[in-house]
């Protein structure tokens, strides 16, 4: 198995390049699909999507707008559970259909609040897409629309998922070796 060091932790590659990259085709060939004819505007959450993202969208030929959105971090202590303003909504989004493009869904608590927010420009619909998400820790009740996999209560990393800001820039997805 490949496996590479990030700080002080080893981690094992669980999902290969080509089956991210095949599964990322099926999930734009969905939407483009479901989402025809409709005024679609995706909203890129950083940092964690950049490369799903970029892979995502080569294969979306729906007439869209992209753009980049983050969640400003608050200083000194954050306690988990406590909402981040969501900044860099330049665009109208109001009376679109609005694609929240995540890296992974884990607790639910970033996508709940990411909505709670967006909810406050009027969209006319929220899709959600992300490419990973864990079930057995999904804490919300709110659908979502494109999962690219489901995975185990892991921590990952790779293909813009990090560890302490670190392994980034890997093309596969590795799980921490217990
Ligand atoms: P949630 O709010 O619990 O759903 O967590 C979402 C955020 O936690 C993601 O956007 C990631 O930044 C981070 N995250 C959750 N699980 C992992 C993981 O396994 N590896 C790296 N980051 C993760
Ligand atoms: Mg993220």
């Amino acid at each position: 198995m490949k496996e590479v060091q990030v700080l002080d932790k080893k981690f094992g590659v669980s999902i290969p390049e080509k089956e991210i990259q095949q599964a990322v085709k099926t999930m734009a060939h969905k939407m483009n699909t479901d989402m025809a004819g409709k005024d679609v505007i995706f909203l890129g959450i950083l940092n964690g999507c950049f490369m799903f993202a970029g892979d995502l969208f080569k294969h979306i030929n729906l007439p869209c707008q992209i753009t980049f959105l983050k969640l400003a971090s608050y200083q000194g202590t954050t306690s988990s559970g406590k909402v981040k303003r969501l900044i860099g909504i330049n665009e109208n989004i109001e009376g679109k259909t609005v694609v929240i493009v995540e890296d992974i869904i884990d607790t639910g608590n970033t996508l709940e609040s990411i909505i709670k927010q967006l909810k406050g420009y009027e969209p006319s619909e929220i899709k959600i897409a992300t490419l990973l998400y864990k079930p057995e820790a999904y804490e919300k009740k709110i659908p979502i629309d494109y999962v690219g996999f489901e995975i185990p209560n892991d921590f990952i990393l790779g293909y813009g998922l990090d560890y302490d800001g670190f392994g980034r820039n890997l093309s596969d997805i590795y799980t921490l070796i217990k």
